[in-house]
């Protein structure tokens, strides 16, 4: 047995796998963070006894996130070879016990154990999101699907807009995220500035979208969280055709559809994304 064979790395994988199969992942595209469980750490410990880098200053502190251990995509690292090089793909890393540094503890061997660029934007969303509930957030996930690309490019960069838009497409949407999705205008990659934007509209919903550039969302697991970007995108390609086919006349359900729909499924629905 290796750390290869521990559960929660084989699920990491599989969704790095998956999500190169989607086409979420052009060439580099795209990252994933983990924030472990404590019953992983101890498992993860069995095999790693010391760092392959010492502690590194981040730019930004998170005193919520002191003592955590991170699986982390690496930066410029290809989604398409973690099944046949997962060592040089990602890594585990762990964030000091003030918040203030990160020291890297497996893997990331190819690219000099870097972590993606991005690991300040992931890190911002992991700190709102524990603080939120630590339980029912621990991926974030973030990868370049074409619809909702296209769909950022040509909508208005309202979070009800777009969130309706896409609700309307499939009953699955509102129940798959009912706390809607925000969006931010086109914005250089990786910054500091870009992470605190997005923990913003993290602390309202569970998806962002950054304009011309991808998607991010926070989740559970692996699971929840692909599933989230999966039925995004489906829903995107699907707007796309029907405004292709019909431009702005089609059916849509109306606001006491939805109201019917929060009340049995007990979605609680923003009221600002119900009202017509
Ligand atoms: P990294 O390769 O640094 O993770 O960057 C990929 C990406 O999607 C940038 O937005
Ligand atoms: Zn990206």
């Amino acid at each position: 047995m290796g750390i290869l064979d521990l559960d929660v790395i084989k699920e990491f994988i599989r969704l790095c796998e998956d999500g190169w199969k989607l086409g979420y992942h052009e060439y580099h595209g795209g990252n994933v963070t983990y924030r472990m469980k404590p019953e992983e750490v101890k498992e993860v410990q069995n095999f790693v006894t010391k760092p392959v880098v010492e502690w590194t200053e981040m730019e930004e502190k998170h005193t919520s996130l002191a003592g955590e251990y991170f699986l982390v995509k690496g930066a410029g690292e290809c989604f398409r070879n973690t099944v046949v090089r997962p060592q040089d793909v990602f890594g585990i890393v762990q964030i000091n016990k003030t918040g203030t540094e990160y020291r890297v503890l497996w893997g990331l061997e190819k690219n000099g154990r870097r972590p993606t660029s991005e690991f300040m934007p992931h890190l911002s969303i992991h700190s709102i999101k524990k603080t939120a509930d630590a339980e029912k957030y621990r991926v974030v996930y973030h990868c370049h699907p074409e619809n909702v690309i296209i769909l950022s490019a040509v909508m208005p960069h309202d979070s009800k807009t777009i969130t309706r838009a896409l609700w309307d497409m499939e009953p699955e949407c509102p129940m798959t995220f009912p706390t809607g999705v925000g969006i931010l205008d086109w914005a250089v990659p990786g910054t500091v500035d870009l992470g605190r934007a997005t923990g913003e509209l993290m602390k309202k919903h569970d998806v962002v979208i950054w304009s011309q550039h991808g998607i991010l969302v926070a989740g559970r697991d692996f699971d929840t969280t692909l599933g989230v970007v999966h039925t995004i995108e489906k829903s995107a390609g699907m707007l796309l055709r029907i405004r292709q086919i019909a431009g702005d006349h089609y059916d849509r359900p109306t606001e006491e559809q939805y109201r019917e729909l929060d009340q049995i499924f007990h979605l609680h629905l923003p009221e600002e994304y119900v009202k017509g």
